[in-house]
This record gives structure tokens, C-alpha cells and sequence, in this order.
């Protein structure tokens, strides 16, 4: 008997990939790569990545949760013999991203209040990293706990929790139903807005001149790959998870799709409203668009609280939607990868989810609250671009190749899809998987080993990346064998694992 929980409706499920997929990079990180990488001209390779990785691991990644109906490294443990460390190795990824995501949300959460007074002045920066964060001189330095981010942590936590506990069905999918549709309508009520700003017409003109003169560059690709892969969270367990809890009888392919597209709808939405509020700053200050682009942490909580000042009227209303925008687009993406490890434990562990969540979730909030610290903001930067370049990739193409580069099962995958979906898959999809992603991210791969040993991320100290940075990457694989090595706590599946 199959009793594992199902979505209520397939615009649930998509609901909820799509809000896994719609996050803090949609908004932060993608006009600022497309901009740096040849505005209008960067639409090639970004198409070309969401085609040939974007949509096909999309596929794969539904496909091996629908089949093997599991959490990461259940059905990876199912799909071949002594393939379950890449689930939890991807696992342990998702847990230490969730536990500084849930962090920015909580900034975020505060800037949506402080919004109403501007309670950052004339000086956003100051107010950023001095008044709100606290920020200790030094990374290493941890100092002691800030209570003003503490208490935002402790309450994303409590929602993402309480909505987790209430299972897939009435917690995760109504969470999304009303979550994606909310933040899209503020979203684009912000957008409006900003487009009938003055400037707004430089700022996008910025954003969509093509520059093709850098397109031979692989950096370029690489940039446009790379964004694909983090926006649609592969490589994280968050698909196979959710897709796990699809009905026995669904599409998957056509699901793929739309996931894709609307994600990157949203990812052009924003762009456009980025660059239009960006172009009216320029405008105010008498500035050419290209000084004032940015991305991350510094666009969000700096350069946005001064276009919110600027704003010629209802200051308040416009700074609060931008950063329950934030908030939304950031929530439902940590509910996904909180899932990852909820669900895995679940499996592994053969406890109830109310368990899961609270020791899973719990841990996690607990760990969080390193990043409540004076010195939270170095930790986080480390670790999220190590476990970012030697975590998401290197798993990514630990996955690509386990599951492209063995014939057998991959036919079987592909059979699966198509007796499943309206879109009938091909070869094309395999040379995707088998050859095209796997030669990407190789390369990106390498480079990054290259770039990380010539000089040190962010100029820290070598022994501050070491454990911030270098041992938490490293750690998550290593983490993926340990607990591979734990038997199964439920009899029939450790009896059909070892066959
Ligand atoms: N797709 C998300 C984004 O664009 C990536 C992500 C997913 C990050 C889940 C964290 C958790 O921000």
C-alpha cells in the first residue's frame, strides 16, 4: 500500500515548484547577471540553458521522484545501488542553505516594517550593516547575538514550520496558493509603478541593449548556466521531494515546462522592475544606470531603502510590498528545502512528519541563529558562495552524470516520463542530460577550483573560508556517506535497497 501524501491538485504541485523556484534570485540576482552579461544579448545563452539543463533536469528530477516515490535519497537509493549519498549529500546542501535563508528572510521581514518610517535616514548603509546587523569588524569575529535579527529568525521559522507540519497537502500547497499569487500581484503593482517613474526608460534601455560583443565568451554561458541551475533549484532534492508526492497518475514534462517558463517570466518581471527602479535612482542623482547596479545584499537592503526615499509618493506602502515581495518569494522557497531534509529523515528514520519537522526544522532554526550574530553576515557570505560553487555544482554534476551516463536506467527514466506526459521526450533529452550539462558544469567545475586557490573569496582570511567556507562544502559530502551507511529504519525498504 502506498500511503504516502499526495498534492491536492496539479496547479498545487506546480504552485509549489514554481514557488520553490521563485526566490531571492529571482529578484537580486538575475538582472544584475544579465545586465553584467550582455543585457539583451544574454537571452541567447539563458534560453539556450533553460532548453537543454533547465527543462531536461526538470524532467529528470520529477521523473525520478514520481518513479521512485521518495525523498532524495530514497529515490536515489532506489534508483541504483549505492547512489543514495548524492540524495543526502544534496540533503546536507539544502540543510545549511536553509539555515542563512532563513535568515535574509528574517531581514527582509524587518525591512518591510522599517519600511513605513524609512527608518534607515539618509544613510541606508550605515543603517544596514551598523544600526541593523550590528556588523563586527572583523569575519571570525562572532560577537554576541543581535536581538533585533533574532526575533524575525525565530518568527520565519515559526511559519515555515507550522506550515510544514501541517503536511503537503494543507500546509505546503495552500501555503503556495496563496503566497505566489499574492507576491506576483504586488510584484507587478511595484513594477507598474516603477516603470512610469522618470528614468525608468534609461534604466531599461540599460537592461536590454544587447552588447553581443562578449557573447563567444564561456563566461557568459557558464553565467547563464549557472543561473538557470540555482533558479530552478536543481541539484537541491527540492524536485524529486515534491514530485514524489505527485498522484500515480499526472503529467511530468508538460509540469516541467511550465515550472520552467513561469519561473523565468518572473525572472524578466523582475528584471524590468529592477532596472526601471535603478534608472529612476540614476535619474535622481544625475548618474549614468551603470553606477548604481548591483546585486544581493547590497541592491536589496542598501540601494532599494534609498529608490523607496526617493519615491515621489506612499514611500511606505511602495518599501513595504518590495519587501513582503522578498519575504514571499523567499518563504516559499525555504519551505521547499526544509522539505528536502524533512522528508529524507521521514524516510530514513521511519518517524512520524510532526518528528521530522520538529528535530529537522529544529535543528535547523537552532543553527540559524549563528547567523544572529555580530558576525553573522561573514559566515553567511562564505558559506553561501562555498556551498553554492563546490556544493550545488559539484552535486549537480555528480547527479548528471550518475543518472545520464548509465544507459540502462536512464531508458527506463525516459520510458517512464513519456508514458506519463503529453510531451513526449527524445534523444535530444538524453545528449542534454548525458553530454551538454555534464560538460558545463565540468568546466565550471574546474574554474572554480582555479579561481579559489589563486585568491581567497572576498578577501577573507584563509583560515576564516576554511571552516566557513571550504569545511562546510566538504562536510555535506561527507555527511551524504555517513548517513548512507545508517540502515533503514523501515524493514521493506532496507531489504529492497540492498537488492
Ligand atoms: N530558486 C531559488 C532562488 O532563486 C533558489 C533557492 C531555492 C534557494 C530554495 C534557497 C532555497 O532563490
Amino acid at each position: 500500500m502506498d500511503n504516502r501524501p499526495q498534492w491536492g491538485t496539479r496547479a498545487g504541485f506546480i504552485m509549489a515548484a514554481v514557488g520553490s523556484a521563485i526566490g531571492l534570485g529571482n529578484i537580486w540576482r538575475f538582472p544584475a547577471v544579465a545586465y553584467e552579461n550582455g543585457g539583451g544579448a544574454f537571452f541567447l545563452p539563458y534560453l539556450f540553458a533553460l532548453l537543454t539543463a533547465g527543462i531536461p533536469l526538470l524532467i529528470m528530477e520529477f521523473t525520478l521522484g514520481h518513479k521512485y516515490r521518495g525523498s532524495s535519497p530514497l529515490s536515489f537509493a532506489r534508483f541504483r545501488k549505492n547512489s543514495e549519498w548524492l540524495g543526502w549529500w544534496q540533503v546536507a546542501i539544502s540543510f545549511v542553505i536553509a539555515t542563512y535563508y532563513a535568515a535574509i528572510i528574517a531581514w527582509s521581514l524587518s525591512f518591510a516594517v522599517f519600511s513605513f518610517k524609512q527608518s534607515w535616514g539618509s544613510d541606508p548603509e550605515g543603517f544596514f550593516f551598523g544600526k541593523y546587523l550590528k556588523l563586527a569588524e572583523t569575519p571570525g569575529d562572532i560577537g554576541g547575538i543581535v536581538p533585533g535579527v533574532l526575533i524575525p529568525i525565530i518568527l520565519v521559522w515559526i511559519v515555515t514550520l507550522g506550515i510544514l507540519i501541517k503536511g503537503i497537502k494543507k500546509g505546503i500547497e495552500i501555503a503556495n496558493k496563496i503566497m505566489i499569487p499574492t507576491l506576483v500581484v504586488l510584484f507587478l503593482i511595484i513594477v507598474v509603478r516603477a516603470l512610469t517613474l522618470d528614468g525608468a526608460a534609461a534604466g531599461l534601455d540599460a537592461f536590454f541593449k544587447p552588447d553581443w560583443s562578449e557573447i563567444a565568451n564561456p563566461k557568459v554561458w557558464v553565467a547563464a548556466y549557472g543561473q538557470i541551475f540555482f533558479s530552478l533549484s536543481i541539484g537541491f532534492a527540492i524536485m524529486v521531494t515534491y514530485s514524489s508526492y505527485l498522484p500515480k497518475k499526472t503529467d511530468i514534462s508538460n509540469n516541467a515546462f511550465i515550472t520552467g517558463f513561469a519561473n523565468s517570466g518572473f525572472e524578466l518581471l523582475a528584471g524590468i522592475g529592477v532596472f526601471a527602479a535603478l534608472g529612476f535612482m540614476a535619474d535622481q542623482q544625475g548618474v549614468p544606470v551603470n553606477e548604481v547596479v548591483g546585486s544581493g545584499v547590497g541592491l536589496a537592503f542598501i540601494v532599494f531603502p534609498k529608490i523607496i526615499s526617493e519615491f515621489p509618493a506612499f514611500n511606505g506602502f511602495f518599501g513595504f510590498a518590495f519587501f513582503m515581495c522578498l519575504t514571499l518569494a523567499g518563504l516559499t522557497s525555504l519551505i521547499s528545502i526544509v522539505e528536502t531534509f524533512v522528508a529524507g529523515i521521514q524516510d530514513k528514520f521511519n518517524v512520524s512528519r510532526n518528528k521530522s519537522v520538529a528535530v529537522g526544522g529544529g535543528l535547523a532554526a537552532f543553527i540559524s541563529i549563528l547567523f544572529a550574530t555580530k558576525g553573522g553576515l561573514y559566515l553567511l557570505d562564505s558559506a553561501d558562495y562555498f556551498i553554492n560553487q563546490f556544493g550545488i555544482v559539484l552535486a549537480g554534476l555528480a547527479e548528471v552524470i550518475l543518472v545520464g551516463w548509465f544507459a540502462k536506467e536512464l531508458k527506463t527514466l525516459q520510458n517512464h516520463a513519456n508514458s506519463m506526459s503529453d510531451i513526449i521526450i527524445g534523444s535530444w533529452w538524453r545528449i542534454c542530460l548525458g553530454i551538454i550539462t555534464p560538460i558545463i558544469l565540468g568546466y565550471m567545475t574546474i574554474q572554480n577550483f582555479i579561481t579559489n586557490f589563486k585568491t581567497n573569496y572576498g578577501d577573507y582570511p584563509t583560515a576564516f573560508i576554511v571552516y566557513s567556507g571550504w569545511a562546510v562544502a566538504f562536510a555535506a559530502l561527507i555527511a551524504g556517506f555517513i548517513l548512507m551507511k545508517l540502515k533503514w529504519k523501515n524493514n521493506d525498504v532496507q531489504a529492497k535497497v540492498e537488492k
